[in-house]
């Protein structure tokens, strides 16, 4: 008895001279670890006769019990006076700048939808939506692409193979090749007046500076009463759009006759620019200067068998429509030279040419 009240004593007095929380470790496999003095007594009950165990057995098991605690106790204290002696010498330095958290970067094709969004949304238009794979009545025959026509060879188009069927019935698929595809199914699907704005990717088959395989077009179809959507607000919608885009007041835009089955009668639409020594300049030219002019979009009155091909009555209705490749509208704005730099995935070319997220200019606000 008196043995285990010396062992305890001594064991306490080493428990509380362990200064750290590596002296009392050794402390703890000194006494509770394998061979430790207190794990040696209890080894000694496994050979006593019964009745001294009965005796010895519950003042060993205390005894490993209050060795336990009186570590554990010892081990909160001395971790506590740590993280005092920390708090107390430890401070941070405000005033250090904070570390660079890498950022990601907004694609100029995302930026460009970004700031369309907001011009047409100020306009009242909506946003429609359809699929990249298409079939041939959609992307072609519904816009008054008549069969085997060679404006079907307008645009090179990737078919899908063959053997799909739908309903039973030859249904010839393929990729998209302009979103005016969107059009003939927000028509099917909404009565007039309808006012949307489109974006998607198309895809043609074409590789050079200024053609990738895929690249985005914006479609914007405006139909209403006849009389109530001309030419003439097909016109104002168009300059609007592009001098507010551009962000260039006066920059002239101009309308040439031109075709497309799906609209009668088409325009191409062309804006001025001039030469600034190598580099194209937006915009009116100065005094002597050569007033030049690049196509950017095709446009024009919404054909009348498009309409009915979408069982809109083309007596009542009437309406304009148009279309223009994003990257082109990118590439001129910010000045980037190769389209297919567009879609090689170059963090570097990102770093460069990319926006800082959430940082949209928009008509109201500009820069
Ligand atoms: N879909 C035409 C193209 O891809 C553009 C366009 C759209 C022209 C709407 C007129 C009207 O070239």
């Amino acid at each position: 008895m008196s043995d285990i009240q010396n062992l305890k004593t001594e064991i306490s007095q080493q428990v509380e001279t362990a200064n750290d929380l590596q002296a009392l470790e050794a402390v703890r496999v000194a006494t509770l670890g394998k061979k430790g003095s207190v794990s040696a007594l209890m080894k000694t009950l496994g050979k006593m006769a019964p009745e001294e165990r009965k005796t010895q057995g519950p003042l060993l098991n205390a005894l490993k019990e209050d060795v336990a605690a009186l570590i554990e106790k010892q081990e909160i204290s001395l971790k506590k006076q740590e993280l005092d002696r920390r708090l107390q010498e430890e401070t941070i330095d405000i005033t250090l700048d904070p570390r660079p958290t890498p950022q990601g970067k907004i694609h100029p094709i995302s930026q460009t939808i970004d700031e369309l969004v907001s011009i047409f949304g100020a306009m009242g238009f909506k946003i429609a939506e359809g699929p990249d794979i298409e079939d041939d009545w959609h992307n072609f025959t519904a816009l008054n692409f008549p069969p085997g026509h060679p404006a079907r060879e307008m645009q090179d188009t990737f078919f899908l193979p063959e053997d799909t069927r739908e309903n039973g019935e030859y249904a010839k698929k393929l990729l998209r090749t302009h979103t005016s595809s969107v059009q003939i199914r927000h028509m099917q699907t909404h009565n007039p007046p309808i006012k949307t704005i489109c974006f998607g990717r198309t895809y043609r088959s074409d590789w050079d500076m200024t053609h990738t395989p895929m690249f985005h077009q914006m479609e914007c179809m405006y139909i209403d009463e006849i009389g109530k959507v001309t030419m003439a607000h097909l016109k104002g919608c168009l300059e609007d759009f592009v001098r507010n885009f551009f962000l260039i007041d006066d920059l002239p835009v101009r309308f040439r006759p031109s075709f497309f089955p799906f609209v009668e009668p088409g325009a191409e639409v062309d804006i001025g620019y001039y030469k600034n020594g190598n580099a194209i300049q937006l915009g009116k030219a100065p005094e002597g200067q050569e007033q030049k002019w690049m196509e950017i979009l095709g446009s024009g009155m919404v054909h009348p068998n498009v309409l009915k091909n979408c069982d809109i009555d083309p007596t009542k209705y009437q309406g304009f429509a148009f279309g223009t490749g994003l990257e082109r509208l990118a590439m001129l704005k910010y000045g980037i030279p190769d389209l297919r730099t567009f879609f090689e995935s170059d963090v570097r070319w990102l770093g460069h040419y990319g926006f800082t997220p959430l940082d949209r200019p928009n008509s109201a606000t500009g820069y």
